[in-house]
Formats: structure tokens, C-alpha cells, sequence
């Protein structure tokens, strides 16, 4: 089985003071996350959506479903947990009572990034076939550096070995519960990234071609960029 996990647990803090969690928020007509839905639905190669919510947002979700999706029974909504993390386990278990088993290969994408490729989709799956992680990623254009304080550099990383990691993460469900259960509850308290999880207990984590226009949305400039990006989508 090949399932999409959309991590919506989240609440969008900095996305500031909406009406109501950024995933919910209106994007030329429907909301976010149900354009995130759709693009997983519309590739063939997905069996199932399944959507970790937070857990006050539930019965609005279910209501969204219905509206958007009818009696469509490839899309599971299950509750989120207080990280990232937890709201992918939350998923897996949600996904195993659908009949999944520990090698169901699970697509894990922010609900945020709208814009995500049927391109980065399908190597995120071919990857699979030789490593047991994968993320999409793009090169860094701007140059990075490390600040311990904020205030100081500490460090100026080579440009060229610096990537900007996005998601599709992508792995199968039994190794993460593998990873997840294998780091201390202190250790995995400041690990919010499944691929950080995963490099942890050794693992190397494939990077995959992701896209410039995969952007996630934080900030409220990034909605307005995420409009712009569909109204201009035929005229580049
Ligand atoms: N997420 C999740 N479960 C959590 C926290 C976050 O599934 N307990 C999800 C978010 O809903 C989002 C994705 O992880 O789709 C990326 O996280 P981020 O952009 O940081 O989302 P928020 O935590 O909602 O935003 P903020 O940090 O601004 O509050």
C-alpha cells in the first residue's frame, strides 16, 4: 500500500491571528489543505490520504471532507499529536486499522504545501526502492550561516553542500516506528523532523529534486505568494 500522510497538527502560530488554522485558510476558493488533499488524490499511483487534524479542528475537517470529497472512502482523517512526529505515528495507527501493514510506504507532507509535483511524488516512490528514507529537497540559493547567538557568525557553510529541505519525507510505516520508539523522550522532544529521526538512528536520507514553487506557507506573505503562484500558473 502506498498512502499520503498530511500532517495538518498544527495550529500556524506565525501564519498570526486568523479565523482559523493557516490549512483551513482560503486559497483562490477552496481551503489549503484541500488543494494539499487533491494533488495526492489525483496521482494514481496514491491508495489512500490520510490526514492527522488537530484534534479541535476535527469536526471541521470531517465537514470540509464531505463538502470537497463526498463518500470518498481513500481519505482517513485521525487526530494529530502534540508534535509533528506524534502526528505521523497517529496517522500510521490510523492507517494500519485501514489494513496497512509495516511495509506501506507513507508519503508525509506539511498540509501547508499546496504546490506539491506529481514529478516529486512519484521519485519520492521510486526512491524507496533502494533507501529507506527520502526527502525532497532544493539547493540553497542564498548563502547560509550558523549563528549560535543570533547576533555573531559562528560559521559560513559551503553554499553547495547546503540544501533547503521541503517535504514530501517519505518512508515505510514500520521503520518509522522503528526510529520513533528508539530515541529517549528527551531526545525526541527537540527532534520535530522525521528525517532528523532517522539520521539519528544512522540512516541516510536521500535527497530528491523538490521544487521552488513547493513553498510552504508560514508567514502571511506566503499566502499572498501561493495566490499569485495559481493565478499566474498558465502564463510563465
Ligand atoms: N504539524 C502537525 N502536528 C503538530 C504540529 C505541526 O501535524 N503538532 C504540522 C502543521 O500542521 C504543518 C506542518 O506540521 O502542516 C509544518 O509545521 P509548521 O509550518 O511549523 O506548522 P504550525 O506548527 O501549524 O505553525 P507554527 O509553527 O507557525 O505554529
Amino acid at each position: 500500500m502506498i498512502a499520503a500522510g498530511i500532517v495538518a497538527g498544527g495550529t500556524g502560530s506565525r501564519m498570526g491571528n486568523t479565523s482559523v488554522p493557516k490549512q483551513f485558510l482560503d486559497l483562490c476558493g477552496k481551503p489549503v489543505i484541500i488543494h494539499t488533499i487533491q494533488k495526492f488524490l489525483d496521482n494514481s499511483m496514491i491508495d489512500v490520504v490520510a490526514v492527522g487534524i488537530n484534534p479541535e479542528w476535527r469536526d471541521y475537517m470531517e465537514k470540509l471532507k464531505n463538502q470537497y470529497f463526498g463518500e470518498n472512502n481513500n481519505i482517513i482523517i485521525t487526530d494529530g499529536g502534540a508534535d509533528r512526529n506524534e502526528t505521523i505515528l497517529n496517522i500510521i495507527s490510523a492507517l494500519e486499522k485501514y489494513g496497512a501493514t509495516d511495509d506501506c510506504i507513507i508519503l508525509t507532507h506539511d498540509a501547508v504545501r499546496p504546490f506539491v509535483t506529481d514529478e516529486i511524488i512519484v521519485s519520492s516512490i521510486k526512491a524507496m526502492e533502494s533507501f529507506d528514507i527520502c526527502t525532497a529537497a532544493i539547493p540553497a540559493t542564498d548563502t547560509i550561516v550558523c549563528s549560535n547567538d543570533g547576533i555573531t557568525t559562528d560559521d559560513f557553510p559551503l553554499r553547495k553542500t547546503m540544501f533547503q529541505e521541503q517535504t514530501p519525507q517519505t518512508f515505510r510505516t514500520g521503520t518509522f516506528k522503528k526510529v520513533y520508539y528508539a530515541v529517549s523522550d528527551e531526545q525526541r522532544k527537540d527532534i520535530t523532523d522525521a528525517c532528523k529521526l532517522f539520521y539519528m538512528c544512522g540512516y541516510k536520507v536521500r535527497l530528491i529534486q523538490g521544487d521552488v514553487s513547493n513553498i510552504k506557507l508560514t508567514f502571511p506573505d506566503d499566502l499572498l505568494m501561493a495566490k499569485f503562484l495559481i493565478e499566474n500558473k498558465n502564463k510563465a
